[in-house]
């Protein structure tokens, strides 16, 4: 394969390289099937969540088409306008977090004995981070009133995006956390901000509303489902 040859001879730095043997054929198919997999629905359905959010409360829609018209207008959004559209973000992150589309994330082995501030993990046993959880803790100690949905919990006092970090919000994990945290992130984030400002633009002659009568019951009070719609 092409692909395999221009890795083996060292792409970018000219020097000569040891080949990328590992990188087989069937790997190559296994890993994009992971990036499919791993991307699709996730992206998908956390933007089925920004839709009935923006539905269930016209003052948010509001808020993120005034800001898009602003400081957009009618041309293509670009992922520079993510520095100019703070509570189109704060919007996207506050999904992210109230409903997380991968609650468990994805179990992994400890591959030696291991402990988990007082919990023997021994080897081999499977452990996962109840991520979607985390992100709703009611203890008040990394969240005010966990269960609101409130875009403006990651706005400062000029209604300035402040991006979630380790630092500032250990407990915004929504991507995982640690080595195998998602490789996607920026990616999903890139995406979705283009789609749904991309919408808002094309769909400015209209209130986005939910309408229980095409057989949609989604509820964004719904906590027992990852999906706000139910196949
Ligand atoms: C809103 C969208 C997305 C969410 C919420 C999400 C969330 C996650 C989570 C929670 C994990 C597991 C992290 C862990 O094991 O601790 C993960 C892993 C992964 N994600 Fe995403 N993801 C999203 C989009 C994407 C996209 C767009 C791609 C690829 C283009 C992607 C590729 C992957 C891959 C390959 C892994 C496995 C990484 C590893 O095991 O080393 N994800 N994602
Ligand atoms: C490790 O655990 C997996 C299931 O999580 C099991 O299938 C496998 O047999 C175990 N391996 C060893 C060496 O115990
Ligand atoms: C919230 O976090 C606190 C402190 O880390 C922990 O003791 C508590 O069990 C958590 N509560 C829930 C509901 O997860
Ligand atoms: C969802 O919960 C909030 C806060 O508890 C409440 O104000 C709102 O009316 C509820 N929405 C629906 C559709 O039940």
């Amino acid at each position: 394969m092409a692909l395999r040859d221009g890795v083996g001879q060292g792409v970018g730095s000219g020097s000569k390289q040891s080949l990328a043997n590992y990188l087989t054929d069937d790997k190559l198919g296994l890993i994009v099937f992971d990036l499919i997999f791993a991307g699709i629905d996730t992206s998908y359905t956390t933007f089925l969540w920004l839709l009935l959010f923006l539905s269930s409360d016209l003052m948010v829609q509001k808020k993120l088409r005034n800001e898009i018209s602003d400081k957009i207008g009618d041309r293509l959004p670009t992922l520079d306008d993510r520095h100019r559209c703070h509570y189109v973000m704060a919007f996207i992150s506050e999904t992210l977090r109230f409903r997380n589309v991968v609650p468990v994330a994805v179990p992994h082995n400890a591959i030696v004995d291991s402990k988990i501030g007082d919990y023997k993990i021994p080897k081999n046993m499977s452990v996962c981070v109840y991520q979607g959880f985390i992100m709703r803790n009611d203890s008040n100690k990394y969240w005010t009133n966990p269960n609101d949905f409130k875009p403006e919990r990651f706005l400062d006092s000029d209604n300035h995006y402040m991006r979630p970090t380790s630092r500032s919000q250990p407990a915004f994990i929504p991507f995982g956390i640690g080595r195998r945290v998602c490789i996607g992130e920026k990616l999903a984030i890139a995406d979705l901000f283009l789609v749904l400002t991309r919408f808002l633009q094309s769909t400015q002659n209209y209130d986005i509303v939910l309408d229980s009568h095409q057989g949609l019951d989604a509820d964004p009070n719904n906590t027992d489902s990852i999906s706000p719609i139910n196949h």
